[in-house]
């Protein structure tokens, strides 16, 4: 079984590469030798802003992976999104929202690995993949505690959405790991372990 662990965080060795990490080794313990899992920081990589011209949404519906025109580190990327049977997101809440890079990697996935469907409405995306995928989604915020979550986060929703219509991925639970500026993120590692757990218990 393969597990994509996507660092959206500027820092590693902090607070979401640390979260990811406790998911991983849930997982690795929950799933045994046969789990295999990817780490995939988006800071060391060379990923440029979509140019919005349309090349993937418009290729074949039938390729797994649609065209993408910009020669980075996407092109190496996307065959590793469309292997996953898993996927472990973790991004910091910055601005209320999911960090530039997370947003960057969204976007240059959007069209590439989701094609236009035709319900509930004409042209919304929907995942190029029918193999079913599971996911998790762990978040961070420095200042906010998780009782403000729900108008303050707005990076979960746009990921659970992304795991929906692009990768057909099942969010099995997320994390919102508030307020660590104060309380540090020590109180967060048995939820994180136990999200990783969960996800490999229902990945096929
Ligand atoms: C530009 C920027 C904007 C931020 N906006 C918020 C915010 O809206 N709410 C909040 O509680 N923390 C905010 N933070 C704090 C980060 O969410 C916090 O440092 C991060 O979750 C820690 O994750 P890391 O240790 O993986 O970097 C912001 C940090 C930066 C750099």
């Amino acid at each position: 079984m393969n597990i994509l662990a996507v660092v959206g965080s500027y820092r590693k060795g902090k607070t979401i590469d640390t979260l990811i990490d406790k998911a991983i080794e849930g997982a690795k313990e929950g799933g045994g030798d046969h789990v295999h899992v990817e780490k995939l920081y988006l800071i060391d990589k060379n990923i440029e802003y979509c140019k919005n011209c349309m090349v993937c949404r418009r290729d074949d519906p039938d390729k797994p992976i649609a065209k993408c025109i910009i020669a980075d580190d996407m092109q190496t990327i996307y065959p590793m999104i469309e292997k996953a049977d898993g996927f472990i997101f973790g991004t910091p809440v910055n601005m209320g929202a999911a960090t530039a890079i997370m947003k960057t990697f969204l976007e240059r996935t959007c069209w590439v690995l989701a094609k236009p469907g035709k319900r509930p409405i004409r042209g919304c995306p929907t995942p190029r993949t029918t193999r079913k995928k599971m996911a998790i989604i762990i978040v961070s915020s420095g200042i906010i505690s998780p009782v403000f979550r729900r108008w303050c986060d707005d990076a979960t929703p746009l990921i659970k959405s992304f795991c929906a219509c692009h990768l057909n991925a099942k969010v099995l639970g997320s994390l919102y790991a508030g307020g660590v500026e104060r309380k540090g993120m020590d109180i967060y590692l048995d939820e994180a372990y136990k999200l990783g757990k969960k996800l490999v218990s229902c990945v096929q």
